[in-house]
């Protein structure tokens, strides 16, 4: 039995330009994030407060933030590793932060640059934070299925990291399939793990990087088992700088076009206007989509 109704989240403006390498106008990444929620999607990841040394590419988060003309009933998070992040997202307006751990003490060390149990204690002090401002936290573990760096991962390792995120207070757990080696048979194995050691269907998500063109049916998969938040990338832009082979996100386009073709509750998404989105963030970075829905629009 599938979900009725799904949440998509957008993460095409942080996951997707982290990783360009040619820096991107301030103005360009405001005017995306508006394109996306004019194209009806109501949350929308828009930067992240990480090292400007580490990632260049989003150095300018605050600048991007403040400037973005909110709409009611739009989400706009931000990822934050640590407090130092949270503090200046909370000046740059945010009103939900996300937190990343990864259930790999290897990518844990190159992504965030410690280990698992030293980002949990600092992930503790953004919630125990934001519980104090009232902004909400969603989190993310990355390499639920595979590492870059230690191979197949333990289910178990999943759960446990997610639990702890769970417990400190996190609403949601998006957990990704960082580097794309999973299928639909890996990514189910790793959500019951999770579920059977108490952790809500409800309070989960999956995010899917499609390296090797399986993210929608490892999505489909997630649903047969009640996960009804997505995170998706327009276009399907994406990557890791820290992990060698993520390419980009499923494209939301291409989840759009399957979930409405299914009934399946998305919101008021304009499928046109959103591959439209893509096809202009992409002249501009130059590249082609991802997105083969948007590709047989284009050419029919
Ligand atoms: P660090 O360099 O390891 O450690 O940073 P540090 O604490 O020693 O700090 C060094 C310098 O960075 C200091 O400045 C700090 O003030 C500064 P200095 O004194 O040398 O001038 N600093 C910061 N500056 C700006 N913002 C901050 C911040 N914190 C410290 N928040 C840190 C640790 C985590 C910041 C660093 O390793 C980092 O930024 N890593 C980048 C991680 C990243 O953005 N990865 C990509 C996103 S995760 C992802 O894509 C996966 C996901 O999509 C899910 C999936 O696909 O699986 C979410
Ligand atoms: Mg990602």
């Amino acid at each position: 039995r599938l979900p009725k109704c799904v949440r998509i989240v957008e993460v095409g403006p942080r996951d997707g330009l982290q990783n360009e390498s040619h820096f991107v106008e301030t103005s360009r990444k405001i005017s995306l994030v508006h394109e996306l929620v004019d194209a009806g999607l109501r949350n929308v990841e828009v930067t992240a407060f990480v090292s400007p040394r580490r990632v260049p590419q989003l150095a300018d988060s605050s600048a991007v933030l403040s400037a973005i003309r909110k709409k009611t009933g739009v989400s706009y998070p931000v990822l934050v590793p640590n407090l130092i992040g949270f503090n200046a997202a909370l000046a740059a307006g945010a009103e939900e932060v996300a937190i990343f751990a990864s259930a790999t003490e290897q990518f844990s060390q190159k992504n965030i640059n410690c280990s698992i149990q030293q980002s949990l204690d600092r992930f503790r002090a953004v919630t125990t934070a934001a519980r104090a401002y009232g902004v909400k936290v969603r989190a993310y573990v990355s390499c639920v299925v595979g590492c870059p760096y230690e191979g197949p991962v333990n289910p178990e390792a999943v759960a446990d990291v997610t639990i702890a995120l769970k417990e400190m207070g996190c609403y949601e757990i998006s957990l990704g399939d960082t580097i794309g080696v999973g299928n639909p048979k890996s990514i189910v194995q790793m959500l019951h793990a999770v579920l059977q050691r108490g952790v809500p269907v409800s309070a989960l998500a999956i995010h899917c990087h499609d390296t090797r063109g399986t993210a929608l049916a490892n999505v489909l998969a997630a649903m047969s088992v009640g996960v009804s938040v997505i995170d998706s990338s327009v276009a399907g832009l994406g990557g890791c700088p820290f992990a060698p082979g993520a390419a980009g996100n499923l494209a939301t386009e291409d989840l759009v076009y399957m979930l409405q073709g299914m009934n399946i509750d998305i919101g008021p998404v304009d499928l046109d206007r959103l591959s439209a989105t893509g096809r202009r963030i992409c002249a501009y970075l130059g590249r082609e989509s991802s997105s083969r829905v948007s590709a047989a629009s284009h050419n029919n």
